[in-house]
């Protein structure tokens, strides 16, 4: 492969998605619909890579940086061929193919860019066009060829004829076309068309005006998809998922119902895994071999090795060690790091806590900012009171401790080694390893008190 640049367009607003972000910035998978294209022009190791923005600039722009590519302005966008006309400057002592794609097309694959520049390569030719059919082309400008077959030029939906409007082959947005050729033609392109747009379509009728040679390239349409609308969205992202999982199950992980689990692109799991419908992994989630995870989201979360998440948990930035077992109904909030073989249960929380190998909290407890040791015992209901309004406070638990259901743990304070808290206790300070702590009143019975008092209500 020939030393090649690449622009992305992503100025436009996006209209049709109806919304307050900038169309390239939804989210697709884990990453933004522009960072997926993004993605793709990084894989393949291009000198110089652009992406033109405009709308929502600063935004978009710091998306560009972050990724490694130089951001482009175009203000006010007028249209693709003025967005491609904005690389000029940049590639002034340049000169080779020029890739350029759409910041709203995130299912193209490396492999079919490969084939296409391998293809334009072979052809010699000025532009490249990457075409496709659809048997419902309406939104795409079509390919309309002369009669020997070669391409003639594109028209737009607004400006095309009835007649031109059944073509069914249609333009992917995807072009390579020689670099010096390229912006001798934009400087032609006038706004002639419905639009009143500086179309970069307009390139191709300038190549062949000029005799030069053209070639087309066919894709598979699901790899094309253009977002504009919500619906587009949609189907980019059933595609997307579905090449996600089959991804994920050719690596050994096992799926139900694969059309019922949402996997980001961003995420890592180990085989033998077993995902049930209702799965949602998410961002920078890494997962291990041999975890079973019913109906639950995990976010940016790493996960052990037989690890066992039972349904309706929720885990963002969190740790579970191998062999533990989370839920039904837990939410491990940031920083919840959960040791090996230890177990969290109904309606558990836990923040900023580190719960010890082996130990458990079952049932209804709160643990925040404490730090649990092994082989430890939270009996239901247990609190930590981490907060008093202003501040957060650490609990410490040392291992072997057997905390009784309903206590409250009033934060500064440490329970040592050992220890038994009777159950119904507020602990507010310090317990010695291996010693009883008790706070509530003593027990006392009255006999026939019960009785006597329904008596006296009749
Ligand atoms: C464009 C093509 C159409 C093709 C389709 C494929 C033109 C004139 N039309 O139409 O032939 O079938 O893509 O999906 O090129 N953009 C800018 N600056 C602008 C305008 C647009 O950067 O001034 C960017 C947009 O952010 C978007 C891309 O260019 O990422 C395409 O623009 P869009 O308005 O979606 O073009 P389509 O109507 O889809
Ligand atoms: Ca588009």
């Amino acid at each position: 492969m020939s030393v090649c640049a690449a622009i992305i367009l992503a100025a436009g607003k996006g209209t049709r998605m109806k919304s307050r972000l900038a169309k390239v910035l939804h989210p697709l998978a884990g990453r933004s619909m522009l960072g997926h294209v993004m993605t793709l022009v990084k894989s393949l190791a291009f000198e110089k890579a652009f992406v033109v923005v405009g709308h929502q600039a600063e935004a978009v722009s710091k998306l560009v940086s972050e990724a490694g590519l130089s951001p482009l302005l175009q203000d006010p966008p007028r249209g693709t061929g003025d967005a491609v006309l904005q690389a000029k400057e940049a590639l002034k002592d340049f000169s080779g193919p020029v890739l350029i794609l759409n910041g709203d097309t995130p299912l193209l694959r490396k492999e079919t860019i490969e084939q296409f520049l391998a293809d334009y390569e072979e052809a010699e030719a000025a532009v490249g066009l990457l075409t496709v059919f659809l048997e419902n082309p309406s939104g795409y400008g079509r390919v309309l060829r002369r009669k020997d077959g070669g391409i003639d030029r594109i028209v737009e939906e607004k400006d095309a004829t009835a007649e031109q409007r059944t073509v069914k082959e249609v333009n992917t947005g995807v072009y390579l076309c020689d670099a010096d050729f390229l912006f001798r033609a934009l400087a032609q392109v006038q706004p002639n068309n419905k639009q009143g747009e500086y179309y970069l379509t307009d390139v191709i009728g300038i190549a062949v005006s000029e005799g030069l040679p053209l070639m087309g390239c066919e894709a598979d349409p699901k790899e094309v998809i253009g977002v504009n609308s919500r619906a587009d969205l949609a189907a980019v992202s059933a595609v997307l998922s579905q090449r996600i999982n089959k991804q994920w199950m050719a690596e050994g992980v096992s799926f139900i119902d694969p059309a019922r689990v949402q996997i980001d692109a961003t995420v890592k799991i180990g085989a033998d895994t077993v995902l049930y419908p209702g799965v949602c992994l998410q961002g920078e989630t890494e997962i291990g071999e041999g975890v079973t995870i019913y109906a639950s989201r995990v976010l940016d979360s790493k996960i052990g090795d037989d690890v066992m998440i039972k349904d309706h948990c929720v885990l963002e930035k969190a740790v579970v060690e191998s062999q533990a077992v989370i839920g039904p109904f837990a939410h491990l909030r940031p920083d919840a790091v959960i040791r090996k073989k230890a177990k969290v249960g109904n309606f558990v929380e836990v923040k900023k806590t580190v719960l010890g190998e082996g130990s458990k909290a079952s049932h209804l407890s709160y643990l925040g900012d404490a730090t649990i040791g092994a082989g430890v015992n939270i009996g239901a209901g247990t609190i930590t009171c981490n907060y008093d309004g202003k501040n957060k406070f650490q609990t410490i638990i040392e291992d072997d401790v057997f905390i009784g259901s309903d206590t409250q743990l009033v934060a500064p304070v440490s329970v040592g080694k050992g220890a038994l808290i009777a159950a119904g206790t507020t602990i507010t300070k310090d317990v010695p390893a291996d010693a009883l702590a008790v706070s509530r009143t003593k027990q006392s019975n009255i006999a026939g008190w019960a009785k006597k008092k329904r008596a006296k209500d009749l």
